[in-house]
């Protein structure tokens, strides 16, 4: 089979055959087979003529297989993760993580890294001085054995054939493309040994999704290709519009997990961790109804378990988990700044992406994957969509170390947020959900 033909069929419309598809993948993978450039141009015709259902499975399928999937089988009781498509201050997989084990249900989780305005589970886990996200796979079972945690970065065998694909995508304008996305997440997720995956698809100016209609098609392809895959899946779509919570950068926002599992989180933050636990609680099967799981997540929260397995988590994979009381443990921003209200109001909306961005530039993320990051640096959202304020209140704390990385990002947070004088429609979190 010759690569230009493969192309040159989706360029047609055609669907391609699963050998088509297994040739593609074997190349990404191996490096050799297809030239760099046709691996690309399929990826464009993808891009511009999508792919059915089938094609989708087949495409994931090959991509799992294109490296090593984890068998956990000899670890006893079920295992689930989660996967957030990406937002801004979204760490509820550090608050759901615990309180899912603590409901007696496994979590081997492999996480990314922040890229661009969005924050990564890996950058705020190594906040904690110590906390190791590299281990071994004998350590990674020890952990998932010993406290039915286990948090760690994309190993080099896991679907090697969609860390070429996906650095491709990001430089021939082939990101934004359903099967392709759901290929990407979904190799990964298969290749973890899991038996159910619970999705939060962010939808909104924050997130990869901006409108409901995209957010919608992601999670009902993901869902859909995750269950022919044998993959027990559902997803919420919620969204991302403002910040989750108000931390945005990575020492911040694990102050506020563990502020979220001592019982003293955001609302917001609060309410998706434990929705998206308690789905994940009853996926594992351990419960019947989605009730029933609600009142045990909520349960190991208010009785301090979830905090307790965050603290063992922490030292299991080598942290200080004296931060959980100590917070001066965690790497501190020597400087603050107050962003304060020019004129009063009640803030109706705040640009997610431009916060996250900010964060970014203060040295909290990355604008291409091999930047090194600040972990003390951030921006803390002193007033959420709903709350009043008057002129010179602090709409956000900017928690910096360098004057000039700093003085740009200003003119981007007094943008960043809109007032009104009337009350603002109060719109739900969890906008929809998909099974
Ligand atoms: N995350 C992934 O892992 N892959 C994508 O394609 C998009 C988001």
């Amino acid at each position: 089979m010759r690569p230009v033909d493969v192309i040159s069929r989706k360029r047609d419309g055609h669907e391609l055959t699963a050998e088509e598809i297994r040739s593609f993948v074997t190349a990404a993978a191996s490096g050799s087979g297809w030239q760099d450039a046709q691996l690309s141009a399929l990826l464009m015709a993808i891009y511009l003529k999508g792919m059915s259902a089938e094609e989708t499975v087949v495409l994931t399928r090959e991509m799992t297989d294109s490296g090593k999937r984890l068998d956990l089988s000899d670890i006893p009781g079920p295992k689930v993760d989660k996967h957030s498509t990406g937002g801004v201050g979204d760490k509820t997989s550090l608050i759901l993580a615990p309180l899912v084990a603590a409901c007696g249900v496994n979590v081997p989780m492999m996480s990314g890294r922040g890229l661009g305005h969005t924050g990564g589970t890996l950058d705020k886990l190594e906040a904690i001085p110590g906390f190791r996200v590299n281990l071994s796979e004998a350590e990674f079972r020890t952990a998932v054995r010993a406290v039915r945690i286990g948090m760690i970065g994309q190993t080099r065998d896991v679907a090697p054939a969609d860390k070429t694909l996906y650095a491709m995508r990001d430089v021939t304008g082939t990101v934004e493309c359903i099967p392709l996305i759901t290929a990407s997440i979904l190799s990964k997720k298969l290749a973890e040994g899991i038996e159910g995956l619970v999705m939060d698809v962010k939808c909104g100016r924050g997130a990869f999704m901006k409108t409901r209609e995209k957010a919608r098609a992601l999670a009902n392809t993901i869902v859909k290709v995750a269950k022919l895959n044998g993959l027990r899946c559902e997803a919420v779509i919620t969204a991302m519009d403002a910040p989750l919570g108000r931390a945005v950068g990575n020492s911040l926002e694990v102050i506020e997990s563990i502020e979220a599992l001592k019982g003293n989180g955001p609302a917001d933050l609060t309410e998706l961790s434990v929705n998206l636990a308690a789905r994940m609680v009853q996926l594992s099967g351990v419960v019947k109804t989605l009730a029933e799981a609600e009142r045990k997540v909520t349960n190991a929260l208010t009785s301090g378990q979830g905090v307790e397995a965050f603290r063992q988590m922490v030292a299991q994979q080598g942290g200080d988990a004296r931060v959980v009381d100590d917070y001066t443990r965690l790497p501190t921003a020597p400087k603050t700044h107050d962003v304060t209200a020019t004129s009063a109001g009640v803030i109706v909306s705040l640009d997610a992406e431009a916060i996250g961005l900010a964060s970014m530039k203060l040295g909290g993320g990355r604008a291409r994957s091999e930047d090194t990051i600040d972990p003390a640096v951030g921006v803390i959202v002193r007033a959420k969509p709903g709350e009043e304020v008057r002129v010179g209140d602090a709409v956000f704390t900017v928690h910096y170390r360098d004057e000039s990385r700093f003085h740009p990002i200003l003119p981007q947070l007094h943008s960043a947020y809109t007032l009104t004088t009337g009350s603002p429609s109060e719109l739900p979190l969890i906008l929809e959900e998909v099974t």
